[in-house]
């Protein structure tokens, strides 16, 4: 069986002081960790958290990345600049960069290209608002967004993450039931299927309000591969019994 996923999304969060607190906390309490165990931090923390990990099986994650190898394009990070600073994940896609910067499809499939191409595991995010959710439109939504990605990266699919992430259950408490997320994992694999001729290699994460006490019960379902944790990943004791929960 591979083994499952956790990857904090810290989001606009931390503190030189606080993450320094926060990474110890999790690296002390990571050796008996069965998963594989990431943090997507801020670009400016990267060095920070990089030093901090050394020696340890946490692994160093961004929460973007350029779709530009590099130039006059103020402001964005490029993946090899990821790559110097030891990044094995960047989160591409996720749908407050989707909502709040206008990210489409096509930008995000690009994103995980330029990603690949500096050795770099995009994790894809894909999720219906609740509007959605509720007009009957879940499947047909996360099928868009996760073709745009399959069309640009067939040849490296194995290489890629996905994660489910409702975006009703983002930072809301109000999480998904094992059974909605997992009928979600389940429309995602077959798609996955289709294009490359090993889905089950490809760790399809499940994210929103994921925490200790549901973590379990959704880690369960066959196609839920791993979480990408919010919230619970800035308190080291939740996010290590999250771990434990995928261990
Ligand atoms: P929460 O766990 O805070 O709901 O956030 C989920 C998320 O967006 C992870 O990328």
């Amino acid at each position: 069986m591979k083994k499952k996923l956790i990857a904090g999304n810290w989001k606009m969060n931390g503190s030189l002081a606080a993450n320094e607190a926060l990474v110890r906390a999790v690296v002390a309490g990571l050796p008996q960790a069965a998963c594989k165990v990431a943090v997507c931090v801020p670009a400016p923390y990267l060095a920070q958290v990089q030093a901090l990990c050394q020696g340890s099986a946490l692994e160093l994650g961004a929460q973007d990345v350029s779709r530009h190898e590099q130039g006059a394009f103020t402001g964005e990070v490029s993946a090899a600049m990821l790559a110097d600073f030891g990044v094995r994940y960047a989160i591409v896609g996720h749908s407050e960069r989707r909502q709040y910067h206008g990210e489409t499809d096509e930008l995000v499939a690009a994103k995980a290209q330029a990603a690949l191409a500096r050795g770099i595991t995009p994790i894809a995010c894909v999720g219906e608002t609740l509007a959605e959710r509720e007009a009957g439109q879940t499947e047909d939504v996360v099928r868009r967004q996760l073709a745009a990605v399959i069309d640009a990266n067939r040849s490296r699919l194995g290489e890629i993450v996905v994660a489910y992430e409702p975006v009703w259950a983002i930072g809301t408490g109000r999480t998904a039931t094992p059974e909605q997320a997992q009928q979600v994992h389940a429309a995602l694999r077959a798609q996955l299927a289709a294009a490359t001729p090993q889905p089950e290699r490809i760790a399809i994460l499940y994210g929103g309000s994921m925490n200790a006490a549901n973590a379990a019960s959704l880690l369960a379902q066959p196609d839920i591969d791993g979480g990408l944790i919010g919230g619970a990943s800035l308190k080291a004791a939740d996010f290590l019994q999250i771990i434990a929960a995928a261990g």
